[in-house]
């Protein structure tokens, strides 16, 4: 079985003892974690590991990407790994040894991968972690790799359960669709909402607050109850199966929580499915902000999406510009997402992907 190294393991036997372990390499003994140089050039060859083409935040996401990288007269060493974690993690492997000179890392699952983030630190190839991180108790953003940009996920949990609650007026029996077991954006979009309803919740990212940023509430809701979750890792069918299942098990329930607007799609057919009224008989809430999402919302079936923006390209590139530059780049680049409710969906469905 594949050992699994800790930031304990790399400082007792150094990074050059792990490398020649983990991967069967003699590596040069490097003296400390700092994320690999990358040599300023006007050309780029970026290893680009996709989770999945699953849906259409993960299409929009490759397509930006995509289009900037060769915009700018670089390439892209493109992979998909088809919702498989060990295929992500042998995808990586493959970038390594074809060499590219960075490594933009949409992480499936924060742990495994972040043994992948450990071997390209260990090969000297820059990583920045898009969208998703990775587990920081094995390696850090600034150490090991160069930085994570993407999403405030623990404040979309919380601004999904801030617009359930006070559409509900506090009272919902609700069923929780999450998203990949092991991935930062269903562990942080759960642990948001959970707190948001505990009434625990405070901002994780101050720096990045909008005027959108829910304020820690006042009290805990103790009419909000989850009922039941389950992961339906992030695939609209997936997700309409498992809410079909949940649902019969539990007929009270009132609310749904989705961790993406995919799975909220699959339940939104679900519910149809069993002579249902979605956002009527059962209030539907969920994350990202997608073309079909915004359509849902204006035909009043999903109440509201909280934007993740899959639009990485131009800052993923910019902040690899300035850090071949020598330029100092934060540790976290944090997007700031909108709301789509019924109160602005129409205006901005033309501009959705
Ligand atoms: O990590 C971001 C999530 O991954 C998006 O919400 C989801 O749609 C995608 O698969």
């Amino acid at each position: 079985m594949m050992k699994v190294w800790t930031r304990r393991d790399v400082a007792k036997v150094g990074l050059g003892g792990v490398a020649a372990v983990a991967m069967g390499l003699r590596v040069p003994q490097i003296a400390g974690a700092q994320a690999p140089p990358l040599e300023q050039k006007d050309t780029y060859v970026i290893g680009y590991p996709q989770t999945d083409e699953n849906n259409p935040w993960r299409i929009a996401q490759t397509n930006s990407v995509r289009s900037e990288i060769e915009a700018r007269g670089w390439t892209v060493e493109y992979r998909n790994a088809q919702e498989s974690t060990q295929q992500q993690l042998a995808d990586v492997a493959s970038l390594i040894a074809a060499r590219v000179d960075a490594i933009f890392l949409p992480p499936r699952e924060e742990t495994p991968l972040a043994q992948a983030v450990l071997q390209a630190y260990q090969a000297g190839i820059p990583v920045f972690c898009l969208d998703r991180d990775v587990d920081q108790n094995i390696v850090q953003a600034g150490e090991e790799y160069v930085c994570f940009i993407g999403s405030d996920f623990y404040q979309e949990g919380a601004r999904a359960a801030e617009w359930l609650a006070r559409t509900t007026g506090g009272n919902a029996q609700i069923i929780e669709l999450f998203g990949t077991t092991g991935a930062t954006a269903a562990i942080d979009r759960s642990r948001g909402f959970v707190d948001y309803l505990a009434g625990t919740y405070t901002p994780a990212n101050p720096e990045s607050a909008t005027a959108a940023t829910p304020a820690p509430p006042a009290s805990a809701f103790t009419g909000m109850t989850i009922i039941a979750s389950q992961t339906g890792n992030f695939i609209r069918d997936e997700g309409r199966q498992v809410f079909e299942t949940l649902y019969q098990a539990n007929p009270g329930a009132t609310a749904v929580y989705a961790h993406n607007d995919e799975m909220a799609l699959g339940a939104i057919a679900a519910l149809e499915a069993q002579g249902k009224v979605p956002g009527q008989d059962v209030i539907v809430v969920s994350v990202d902000g997608s073309r079909d999402a915004l359509q849902a919302i204006i035909d009043g079936k999903l109440g509201a999406t909280v934007e993740c923006s899959p639009f990485f390209g131009p800052v993923a590139c910019d902040t690899l510009v300035a850090y071949a530059a020598g330029e100092p780049v934060p540790t976290q680049i944090i997007n700031t997402d909108r709301f789509f409710d019924a109160s602005n969906a129409a205006e901005f469905i033309d501009s959705a992907y």
